[in-house]
């Protein structure tokens, strides 16, 4: 059973602060005046609500329900994910920087590839972690994660936590359920395995019983900022054993999401056909730029995400390739880390597909050896 620091095994800490919505759910009944907290003091808002209208206005006196039930609910129903399984924060980066803190104390190493989502890395050492980075696996029309290299490194760094995004960004690669089950089985059992699955809603398979599940040493995360287009509001969740969620909510920034995030992550939610619309029209562009590409000789790599990952032939090319495209007023993504300066990224969007908008990319493919 992987481990959690010394100071969060015992009773505390105890959150002070757990919010009208969780007290009225307590007592079970409603609380209609609020006399002793600084909410719904007694401010007219009129610049507000010209602004944004009453309805918006409504949400800003008070703070977001700690629980994030309504939203929990919907998923948990909509996912088959058991309600107890779900934690709701501000956002996948938000959950990586709780589950580092669940997990790990300063100097204890953990492990993620050298070049994926970068937030992870940057977090891990803010929090005074020790980063080891093997690299990716790289064949013909493959860049993957190597998740032999991640155990190898986790036995022998003696890793708190190893990080895995999957599907990855940016390489798109998606790991099969037989591989990360293996993966987590190879791990020692006192290093967790935190799975970023912030692309999951992209994958094909996305709502298999498989993906619905908490995975014992497993921490998974989600994102509403993509499939659900509410990368501003910032709202994420959680799915692990709620032996783990519990301790997670120990040290969540218990009001970090605001009630508007909630109010508007429920209406989303409560419309899933446009979710849906939504995903297949970006699979439908992801594949158009794919195809475009690869007619011109481009290396695309397979994707699972809203995006797509050429992989040039190095990392100078990559580099001018993203300076020209940035100066002429398009902007890519092309990962900081050295070991992916070969790669650059392409999300599948309406404007990447509309003609003459690449050109500069697609001249250098052309021209390329
Ligand atoms: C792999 C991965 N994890 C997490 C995030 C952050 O998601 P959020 O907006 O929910 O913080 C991203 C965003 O691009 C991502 O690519």
């Amino acid at each position: 059973m992987p481990r959690y620091p010394e100071h969060l095994t015992g009773e505390g800490p105890v959150n002070p602060f757990p919010g009208i919505k969780v007290l009225e759910r307590r007592i079970g009944r409603e609380i209609p005046h609020r006399l002793g907290s600084n909410e719904g003091l007694d401010m007219p808002h009129r610049a507000l609500r010209e602004h944004f209208g009453d309805a918006v206005t409504e949400h800003v006196y008070c703070y977001g329900d700690s629980e994030a039930l309504g939203v929990r609910q919907r998923l948990s129903a909509q996912q088959n994910i058991p309600l107890e399984h779900l934690l709701v924060d501000a956002g996948a980066d938000s959950l990586i920087a709780l589950a580092l803190r669940t997990t790990c104390e300063a100097g204890e190493t953990v492990v993620s590839t050298a070049g994926t989502y970068p937030t992870f890395g940057y977090f891990a050492q803010g929090q005074g972690c020790r980063l080891i980075e093997p690299g990716y696996l790289e064949a013909p029309g493959v860049l993957a994660p190597d998740l032999e290299a991640l155990a190898a490194a986790a036995h022998q760094e003696n890793a708190r936590l190893v990080y895995l995004a999957n599907p990855d960004n940016p390489s798109g690669h998606l790991h099969n359920d037989s591989a990360i089950l293996k993966l987590r089985a190879a791990l020692p059992d006192t290093c967790w395995l935190l799975l970023d699955e912030a692309y999951g809603d992209f994958r094909d398979d996305a709502n298999s019983e498989f993906t619905a599940r908490a995975l014992p040493g497993v921490i998974r995360l989600r994102t509403l900022s993509k499939a659900h287009g509410l990368a501003g509001l910032r709202i994420g969740y959680a799915i692990a054993e709620p032996a783990v969620l519990a301790i997670m909510m120990k040290v969540r920034i218990h009001y970090a999401l605001s009630s508007l995030t909630l109010a508007a992550a429920e209406v989303v939610l409560d419309h899933p056909e446009e979710v849906r619309q939504h995903i297949a029209d970006v699979k439908n562009r992801r594949e158009q730029l794919a195809a475009h590409f690869r007619t011109l000789g481009a290396d695309v790599l397979p994707s699972a995400t809203n995006f797509i990952g050429i992989r040039l032939p190095n990392a100078e090319l990559a580099g001018r390739i993203n300076r020209e495209l940035l100066e002429a007023g398009r902007l890519i993504a092309r990962p900081a880390h050295p070991a992916l300066g070969h790669v650059l990224r392409i999300t599948a969007v309406a404007d990447a597909l509309e003609p003459g908008q690449l050109a500069i990319l697609e001249r250098a493919i052309a021209t390329s050896p």
